[in-house]
Formats: C-alpha cells, sequence, structure tokens
C-alpha cells in the first residue's frame, strides 16, 4: 500500500478537481491488476482519511459555532469516510480518484451517498476562511460576467440555497462551457456525479444540511447562508478553476 495525495490523484486525470491537496489523501491498495513493470494499474481499492481543518474549530465564529464545526468535522465528516472506506471494500469498486469514483455510473448507494459526504466536505472546509478572502480582480470579472456582479452571485446562490428541500448542497460550477453557474444536488450528491441534474466542476461548495447550522440558528437556514457567504475564501475557490 502506497500514500499519495489528492493532487496527485486529481493531477493523473487532468479534469480532476483539485481539492485542498494538502487536506485531502488516500491511501491505494493495488489490485491483482499490474502492468509489465509490477506497477499498480491505474484502477485500485482506494481508501481515504479525514483531512484536518485548515484553521482551528472556533475561527469561523462569526459564521458557525465551536461545537458545530467540531461535531461537524470530527463525528459527520469522520463517518463519511469511515463508511467510504467499508463500502469500497465491500463492493471492491476500483478508481483511479476520488473524482473518478465518484463519476461512475451506477455508483453502489454507500459510495454514493459517503463518497458524496467525503468529497463535499472536503470541500467544503476548503473554500472557508477565518477572514473572508474577497475575490480577486479575475474572479470578480468571471462572476460579475455570469451574474452581473458579486452581489448578484450571492443573492442568486443564496435563493438556490434556500430552496433545497430538506438535505443537500449548492454549488458554483465551472460548466464544459467554460460558464460559471449555480446548482444544487440532494442529500450528498455533487455535480460531479452522473445523477446530477447538471454535471459540472465543483468550485464551491454550501452544505445545508442542517447538521451545518441548527445549533446557533435552527431553522433559520437564510441567517446562516448570509453570515457563511461572508467567510468565503474566494482565493481557493478561484484556485478550483484549475
Ligand atoms: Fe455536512
Amino acid at each position: 500500500m502506497k500514500k499519495r495525495t489528492f493532487l496527485k490523484i486529481s493531477a493523473t486525470f487532468g479534469a480532476g478537481v483539485v481539492v485542498a491537496p494538502s487536506l485531502v489523501s488516500c491511501n491505494e491498495e493495488a489490485s491483482n491488476d499490474t502492468d509489465a513493470t509490477g506497477e499498480a494499474a491505474a484502477a485500485t481499492l482506494l481508501s481515504f482519511e479525514l483531512p484536518k481543518l485548515p484553521y482551528p474549530y472556533d475561527a469561523l465564529v462569526a459564521a458557525v459555532d465551536e461545537e458545530t464545526m467540531t461535531i461537524h468535522h470530527q463525528k459527520h465528516h469522520q463517518g463519511y469516510v469511515n463508511k467510504l472506506n467499508k463500502a469500497i471494500q465491500e463492493t471492491k469498486t476500483e478508481a483511479s480518484s476520488l473524482e473518478d469514483l465518484l463519476a461512475k455510473t451506477d455508483l453502489p448507494e454507500a459510495i454514493r451517498n459517503n463518497g458524496g459526504g467525503h468529497f463535499n466536505h472536503s470541500l467544503f472546509w476548503e473554500i472557508l476562511a477565518p477572514e473572508p478572502v474577497q475575490p480577486s480582480k479575475t474572479m470578480d470579472g468571471l462572476l460579475s460576467k455570469d451574474f452581473g456582479s458579486v452581489e448578484g452571485f450571492k443573492k442568486s446562490f443564496t435563493e438556490a440555497a434556500g430552496g433545497v428541500f430538506g438535505s443537500g448542497w449548492a454549488w458554483l460550477c465551472l460548466g464544459d462551457d467554460e460558464q460559471l453557474f449555480i446548482t444544487t444536488t440532494p442529500n450528498q450528491d455533487n455535480p460531479l456525479m452522473s445523477v446530477a441534474e447538471k454535471q459540472g466542476k465543483p468550485l464551491m461548495g454550501i452544505d445545508v444540511w442542517e447538521h451545518a447550522y441548527y445549533l446557533r440558528y435552527q431553522n433559520e437556514r437564510g441567517q446562516y447562508l448570509q453570515k457563511i457567504l461572508e467567510r468565503i475564501n474566494w482565493e481557493a475557490v478561484e484556485n478550483n478553476l484549475g
């Protein structure tokens, strides 16, 4: 078994989303298929680890309280990682990267739910910041081109996120047509998946499951969205353009 970073895995597949390369890592267990050099074939049984947060649990207190952050990371995200690893072993589902895994059609349900949970939360932690990082001129221009302005983007995003029925995610994505778009997914689905209403490269994802905000905001999802959108690390979002 050897360990490599998510960045390396993503890079192998060009279109892969570079998500928190220093945070997301996985172990790969070579399948029985090896090439002539003895190197593991591309498809393997991957296993994943919980990434460390890039800031302390109380760093986002202006938007999310310490207890919520701690439970969210240590319990919820850890749970997705554990169940994902178990599901990969049980179903013997081989893949070359997390994105490769999630893009497969007919994903076993446990991998869809927990693989999505791992990817989504890894991205979520990365695109938040204790102090807001404003959009660069480039990012501002892209948002203005497709949404009228940064504020126009936030308004549209908030409407989309507020409209998610039950548990799910709201996304800013880059489409194949190089246009930015906003979409939502239920549960732990994401725009990498074939089941997504609209597929694209996720640049930013906001968790609208109640576990992300209920302790402080109870049923007031709109208040949570307003605060969390003030803590976006736009540099990290822009880096995900690839
Ligand atoms: Fe969550």
